[in-house]
């Protein structure tokens, strides 16, 4: 926390634990959407936005609310990049990586280049007729998903996943543990050295990798280091645990299954259902450039909120019985890839990678899947969350 706070003008929340938040956060959002705008949640040591137009609003107004600290643990550990700058420099860097991300080149070059992972991942294990969806397909797909579309040709799917946990560890290591800033500077150096590696190879022939529209549109070896390492630590957990939220959802409800099988069209919505019921990033930071009153509370210069997507996106009565996966409420728009200028960059390559390569093959080739014992299924997290477990079975 960069500032003191007010603390006895803020409502808290000072009777659950960490682990309470990892089980299952949302009865504490719940709690906190009662409370008023910005509740302080102690375990955690952060003043949480729980309110969906509240988190809106916040997001029109990058001035106020900034993206920019450099105290950040991301910014310390992995060096500046566009996820942590606002206005032009923001722009800059995020017209870089377009290119590879818009959804054309997502549809014409993501889709296809996935399938040939996806029938390896599947083919792997499809005669099995039991598996962990965690270990088995979402983690591979994902993992090598990442890796081809940042450029990299030489990483294994098991070194984005290290690389992505020790990115994770540092950047929320708010207590200092050296053994996980060590880790997170090894991860930082190692990502920079298969940058290095891989960055002549796209000079000589440029293609559509997040690397190669970095290099062409000319940012500097700094900004790529930091960009790449940004697009490691967000876009490999994040599709991982949306397929598994997405099968989990419709797994427990044979019925939405039946459905959206015979549609391809309903992909799409129960994909948005899947990370509007668990998003896979809960809650994001932001600095506040200048004294605000939020509902009353006067919050100083220089204070860190949280935005806690995953609790705007259970609001009630916004979205009624919110914690039931239902592919089929009303088309009410969701805050899982964020907001404003810093909306995920990455969302229509996630769509396109889920609703029209992952989700469809699956359900294709593993024949009347089901899940194992729903007991058996372990849903973890707060600021990252997602199913950890997803022991299935099916017939061969
Ligand atoms: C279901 C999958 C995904 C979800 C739910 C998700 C969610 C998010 C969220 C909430 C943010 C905003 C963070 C903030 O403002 O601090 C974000 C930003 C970002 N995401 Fe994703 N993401 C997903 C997939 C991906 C993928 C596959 C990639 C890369 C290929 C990616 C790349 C990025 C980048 C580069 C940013 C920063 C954008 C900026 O600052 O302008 N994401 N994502």
């Amino acid at each position: 926390m960069e500032s003191t706070i007010p603390r006895n003008e803020i409502p808290a929340i000072i009777d659950v634990s960490f682990e309470d938040l990892m089980r299952d956060p949302y009865p504490i959002y719940k709690r906190a959407q009662a409370l008023g705008p910005v509740v302080r949640i102690e375990a955690a040591n952060l003043l949480l936005v729980t309110r969906f137009e509240d988190i809106v609003a916040i997001e029109r107004d990058p001035a106020t609310f900034s993206s920019d600290n450099p105290e950040s643990n991301v910014v310390k550990l992995f060096g500046p990049n566009l996820m942590r700058k606002d206005g032009e420099a923001h722009q800059r860097e995020r017209k870089a990586i377009e290119p590879t991300v818009r959804p054309g080149t997502a549809t014409r070059c993501w889709g296809p280049a996935l399938e040939g992972i996806v029938d390896e991942v599947i083919s792997a294990f499809e005669r099995d007729g039991e598996a962990d969806l965690f270990d088995a397909l979402a983690a591979p797909i994902s993992g090598r998903a990442l890796a081809a579309i940042v450029g990299f040709e030489d990483v294994s799917w098991q070194t984005i996943a290290a690389w992505s946990q020790g990115m994770m560890d540092g950047a929320g290591n708010y207590s200092g543990d050296p053994k996980l800033t060590a880790r997170a500077l090894e991860v930082s150096r190692e990502i920079e050295e298969a940058v290095d590696r891989n960055c002549p190879r796209l000079l000589d022939a440029p293609d559509e990798s997040l690397l190669s529209s970095m290099l062409q549109s000319g940012l500097s070896t700094k900004e790529i280091y930091g960009n790449t390492k940004v697009a490691v630590g967000g876009g490999y957990n994040e599709p991982r645990d949306a397929i598994l939220s997405l099968i989990y959802g419709l797994l427990l409800n044979p019925d939405q299954k039946e459905k959206v099988l015979a549609n391809p069209a309903l992909w799409q919505p129960a994909f948005e259902e899947a990370v509007r019921w668990i998003s896979p990033i809960g809650m994001y930071p932001r600095l506040l450039t200048r004294d605000v009153d939020l509902g009353g509370h006067i919050l100083p210069k220089g204070t860190q909120i949280g935005l806690s997507v995953a609790a705007a996106n259970h609001e009630e009565p916004r979205f009624e019985a919110p914690q039931e996966y239902n592919a089929f409420r009303s088309k009410t728009p969701h805050l899982a890839f964020g907001s404003g200028p810093h909306f995920c960059a990455g969302t229509w390559v996630a769509r396109i990678m889920v609703t029209k390569v992952v989700a469809p093959q699956v359900f294709a080739r593993l024949a009347n899947l089901r899940l194992k014992n729903p007991d058996l299924v372990t849903v973890r997290g707060w600021v990252f969350r997602g199913p950890t477990s997803l022991p299935v079975v099916w017939d061969v």
